[in-house]
């Protein structure tokens, strides 16, 4: 990949109205369910990153047929539950923790083996927290010291179990939960705080009998997955950019249409509430059992504050943009309880608080938090450290920098937000390449 800097500027008011691509977790699972279903699954307002591109091109290694009538969509030929084919090459996850996390719960209940690798950010990402469990269930996953590759051993038996997972996280129990379709009996996660359901809200979408309440799902192992459309809502991770950026400069309103507001997303709402934002949602209904909703954000004061603990979870990707909120704010905020940071695509804490503090802002690194005081932002020069929401927050920062900030290694936004930087210009940001 070559390597693209970007250099933001003093910018906006930001106006007008935008769509921002469609959510990475629902597109990662739709491709899945889609690929072992039965029958042909339509997906609408995929999102066309290199995340989920690398989730179809590995189910296309396996045997999946996919079309592409447009971008955005994706027609996809289910093989059924036992209609995957092994391939001897090893299966290129790219930078998604997502897709490596999920497709080792799914293979595990394979008859063939699989090898999951990924580049050099997900090769360093932890992922006893899913072949721990899966091992419980009786499958055979070899990593390097806790790390991919995965070598993941076909034609074992897997059996249901219940699991509580140390840590809250979506993607320890839909790995789980995948490999319960192949397990015999009853597969049960009880989540220490209740994360995104998508996968439970997916699975019954496809007809997979499964129990599911905030923090508890179940389902039993055997059962047929059928074919249904599925329409992908805006991701509001991605939608996170443009929010702070309208809160934080003056004279902005800024509408974000058609937003995926799935209750276990939209923390970062809460939390910039608490700091005084002016943020309304319009249009709320429902699709596809999904929340949706347009967001007129306009700018407001914001000030510093303690955030609660409990919405830490709903808006585990959302800190990186959030630390930017608080740098601008008056006053002191205080973030505790979101040590996960440590283990995203880079470790967000340090990567924010070094590029935080290059940019002259006060700001005291936690073992699971930080503490940030508010106040004027100078220019600087910062690494994203290949992370695409690290490089997307510096963006959103520059609105605001007295001098500009040169932001280097940004390639990995296509990632998650292709287009960004049209889009992010459209709307008020100067944002060019370095
Ligand atoms: C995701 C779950 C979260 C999130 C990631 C997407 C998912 O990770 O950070 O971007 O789609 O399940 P964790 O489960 O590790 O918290």
């Amino acid at each position: 990949m070559s390597r693209i800097d970007w250099c933001s500027s003093a910018g906006g008011p930001l106006r007008g109205e935008i769509v921002v691509p469609g959510d990475k977790s629902v597109s990662h699972r739709a491709l899945m369910f889609g690929a072992l279903a039965e029958g042909v699954t339509r997906i609408r307002g995929f999102l066309e990153g290199e995340d989920t591109r690398a989730t179809a091109a590995i189910l296309g290694r396996l045997g999946v047929r996919f079309e592409t009538p447009a971008p955005g969509e994706r027609v996809v030929h289910g093989v059924g539950l036992h209609g995957l084919r092994g391939s001897s090459e090893p299966l290129d996850c790219g930078n998604a923790g997502t897709g490596m996390r999920l497709l080792a719960g799914l293979l595990a209940g394979q008859a063939f083996d699989s090898t999951l690798i990924g580049d050099e950010s997900l090769s360093r990402r932890p992922m006893r927290r899913v072949t721990d469990p899966l091992g419980l269930m009786g499958a055979v996953i070899d990593t390097n010291d806790g790390k991919p590759p995965l070598r993941i051993h076909g034609g074992k038996t897997l059996h249901g179990v219940t699991y509580e997972p140390p840590v809250a996280s979506a993607q320890i129990k839909s790995a789980l939960l995948l490999a319960g379709l192949y397990a015999e009996g009853f597969t049960e996660v009880v989540e220490p705080h209740p994360t995104r359901d998508y996968t439970e809200s997916m699975l019954r979408a496809f007809g997979w009998p499964i129990d599911y309440a905030p923090g508890r799902a179940r389902l039993e192992g055997g059962h047929t997955l059928r074919a249904v459309d599925v329409d992908v809502p805006a991701d509001f991770s991605s939608a996170a950019f443009f929010i702070v950026a309208a809160c934080i400069v003056p004279g902005s309103e800024l509408r974000l249409k058609a937003v995926g507001l799935n209750p276990r997303r939209t923390g970062l709402l809460a939390a910039l509430e608490l700091m005084g934002a002016d943020i309304a949602v319009e249009n709320m209904r429902s699709s596809g059992g999904e929340d949706i909703g347009d967001l007129v954000v306009r700018y407001a004061p914001l000030h510093g504050v303690a955030l609660p603990l409990d919405i830490v979870p709903d808006m585990i990707d959302e800190f990186p943009a959030l630390f930017v909120a608080a740098a601008t704010a008056d006053g002191m905020t205080t973030i505790r309880g979101a040590a996960e940071l440590r283990v995203k695509e880079s470790d967000r804490i340090a990567s924010m608080a070094h590029g935080l503090k290059a940019c002259g802002v006060k700001i005291d690194e936690l073992p699971d938090g930080a503490i940030i005081q508010g106040g004027p932002i100078g220019g600087g020069t910062i690494d994203s450290h290949g992370d695409h929401r690290i490089a997307m927050s510096f963006a959103v920062a520059g609105l605001l920098a007295s001098t500009p900030i040169v932001i280097g290694d940004c390639a990995n936004v296509a990632t998650s937000f292709p287009g960004f930087v049209a889009l992010a210009n459209g709307a008020g940001f100067r944002l060019e390449a370095a």
